[in-house]
C-alpha cells in the first residue's frame, strides 16, 4: 500500500507540473477530472482490464454462502475504498452472477454489466480523497475462469466444496474486486457452508458458529493482500491448528489426502518459516498454514496469503516454495504480470538455498543442472523477463532461469552482498509492489557494480547466457 501512495503522489506532482507549464492543458486536464469516470482497467500489459482506476481499496468484507449441491453462491461484498478522483462512475471486476443490488455509501446505485466490468453509477459521486463504501449483492453459479494457458482458476467446484485460487485473474469469478496486484487491502470473510463442511479463508480464524443446518466461518487477514491471493476453499477437511512461535498455523487436509501423508509434509512449515525469517527477515504475516484438497484436475499449487493451496499432497519442495512466496510474491509483490519472475524466480531460488542449508544439493548444483540444458531448451529461447504473453506466465523459464539469475548474481557479487540485497529487498518493499528495474537498482547500489548488462543477458535475451 505504501508504495502505491508514493506512485500516485508522483503522478499528481507530474500532472500539476504539466498544467502549470502549458496553459492549453489546463482545459484538457480538468475536463477529464470533471468527467469523473474511473478507468475500466489499469493497463497491465497482459491483463489490461484487470483492476480499475479512480480509487484505492482499503478493505474487503466478504459474506459468502455456498452450497456445493447446486453449485450456488449467495454473496455480498462490502468494499471500503478511497477515491483518488471524483467518481461519477467507476468499475469493479466481476464475472458472471446475477447482481441484485449495489449501494454506495448506503444509497442504492445504478449499475450495468460489461464483460468483466461491473459499472457503477452512484447517486452521490464520491469526491476525490474521500473514503466510501460499496456494497454489492450477487448470487448464482460461479463462472469458471480459464487462464490463457488453459488452466482453471477462480471458484473451482470439487466433489465436496470448492478449491478457490486466483492467480492471475480468478478473483472476479467469486468476488467484486479491484483485481490488480497493486491494490492491496485487508480482508475479512464470513463463509457459510452446510454443517460438516470446513471453509478456510486467509488470516486468523475469528469464530465458527453453527446455526440451523449451517456453519459460518469468520476469517480475518490483517496484512494488505493482493486480490489474487484471497481464498475461501471449502469442503470436508480435517483442520489442525498449531503454532510457529506466536503465529497460528492452520493446516486443513481432505480426508482422501490424509493417508498420503499431507499433514506430515505440512508439518515442516514452522521450521521453514524460521529458516526464511532468519535468512530474509521476519515472517510477513500474523498467521500461516496450508490446505491440501483433493482436486488433482487443477494441476498446480498456489501461495494464497497465509494459506497456501495444494490440489493434492505436495512434495516438501513445493511446500518450501509456497512458504517462500509469503516473502516474495505476497509481501513483496510484482506490479505488472510480465515481471512474474520476481515471484517465481525468487521462490524457486528459495527452494535451492533451503536444500543447500539442509544437507541437500547446493544452489550452485541446482544452477548447474539448469545450465546444462541445451541451448534449444525453451528456458533459453524464452527469457523470464519477457515470456511473450500471458499464455507463458507460468512457463519453466520464470522458475528455473529466474532462480538461475539469482544464483548467478550471488556468484557475481558474493554471498555477503547477495543476501544483504535480498534482505533489503524484503525490508524496503514489505507490503508493497516492485518492478525488475527496482531490483536491478538495489543490486547495483549494494554491490557497487554496473549490472544492467548482466540482467539483460539473464532476463531479457532469448539465448543461453555464455558470459556474464
Ligand atoms: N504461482 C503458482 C506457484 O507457486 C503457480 C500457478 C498459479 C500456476 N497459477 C497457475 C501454474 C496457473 C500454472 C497455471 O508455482
Ligand atoms: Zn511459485
Amino acid at each position: 500500500m505504501g508504495r502505491r501512495h508514493v506512485i500516485s503522489r508522483r503522478v499528481t506532482r507530474a500532472a500539476v507540473g504539466v498544467v502549470a507549464a502549458a496553459t492549453s492543458l489546463v482545459v484538457a486536464a480538468p475536463a477529464t477530472a470533471a468527467a469523473g469516470v474511473g478507468s475500466p482497467g489499469l493497463g497491465d500489459p497482459y491483463f489490461p482490464l484487470a483492476g480499475n482506476g479512480g480509487y484505492d481499496v482499503r478493505h474487503y468484507s466478504l459474506d459468502l454462502d455456498y452450497v456445493r449441491a447446486g453449485n450456488h453462491l449467495d454473496a455480498s461484498a462490502t468494499i471500503t475504498a478511497r477515491a483518488t478522483q471524483d467518481l461519477r462512475r467507476f468499475d469493479l471486476d466481476l464475472r458472471g452472477f446475477t447482481v441484485t443490488r449495489v449501494t454506495v455509501n448506503l444509497l442504492p446505485a445504478s449499475f450495468t454489466r460489461d464483460g468483466q466490468e461491473l459499472v457503477i453509477t452512484p447517486k452521490v459521486p464520491p469526491r476525490r480523497g474521500k473514503t466510501f463504501f460499496v456494497k454489492v449483492e450477487y448470487q448464482g453459479e460461479p463462472t469458471e475462469v480459464i487462464d490463457p494457458d488453459g488452466s482453471s482458476e477462480g471458484w473451482v467446484p470439487t466433489a465436496d466444496g470448492a478449491f478457490v485460487v486466483n492467480e492471475p485473474q480468478g478473483s472476479p469469478g467469486w468476488y467484486p474486486a479491484n483485481d490488480n496486484p497493486r491494490d492491496k487491502a485487508t480482508y475479512d470473510m464470513a463463509i457459510t457452508v452446510p454443517k460438516g463442511i470446513t471453509a478456510i479463508g486467509n488470516g486468523r480464524l475469528l469464530s465458527r458458529r453453527d446455526h440451523g443446518g449451517k456453519t459460518t466461518w469468520r476469517w480475518y487477514e490483517d496484512s494488505p493482500m493482493a486480490p489474487y491471493l484471497a481464498t475461501a476453499t471449502n469442503g470436508v477437511f480435517e483442520l489442525r491448528v498449531s503454532r510457529a512461535g506466536r503465529i497460528p498455523l492452520y493446516h486443513a487436509v481432505d480426508p482422501a489426502e490424509v493417508p498420503e501423508g499431507a499433514f506430515d509434509v505440512l508439518a515442516i512449515e514452522a521450521e521453514v518459516i524460521e529458516f526464511f525469517s532468519d535468512l530474509y527477515g521476519p515472517y510477513p504475516f500474523s498467521s500461516g498454514g496450508g490446505v491440501v484438497d483433493h482436486a488433482p484436475e487443477v494441476g498446480y499449487a498456489l501461495e494464497s496469503q497465509t494459506r497456501s493451496q495444494y490440489d493434492s499432497t505436495p512434495s516438501a519442495g513445493t511446500v518450501v516454495h509456497e512458504i517462500a512466496h509469503q516473502w516474495f510474491g505476497n509481501s513483496v509483490t510484482l506490479t505488472v504480470w510480465p515481471d512474474i519472475w520476481l515471484n517465481e524466480g525468487f521462490a524457486t531460488f528459495s527452494e535451492w538455498i533451503y536444500d543447500e542449508r539442509h544437507g541437500g544439493p547446493t544452489a550452485q548444483a541446482s544452477f548447474d543442472q539448469v545450465y546444462a540444458r541445451p541451448a534449444t531448451s525453451s528456458i533459453w529461447t524464452r527469457p523470464p523477463g519477457n515470456v511473450g504473453g500471458p499464455r507463458f506466465l507460468f512457463s519453466g523459464t520464470v522458475y528455473d532461469r529466474g532462480a538461475a539469475t539469482l544464483q548467478a548474481l550471488r556468484v557475481k557479487v558474493g554471498d555477503r552482498t547477495f543476501f544483504r540485497i535480498l534482505r533489503e529487498w524484503y525490508a524496503h518493499n514489505r507490503n508493497g509492489n516492485v518492478t525488475t528495474a527496482d531490483f536491478v537498482r538495489l543490486a547495483e547500489k549494494r554491490s557497487g557494480k554496473r549490472l544492467d548488462a548482466f540482467f539483460d543477458t539473464w532476463l531479457y535475451q532469448p539465448a543461453k547466457p555464455t558470459t556474464w
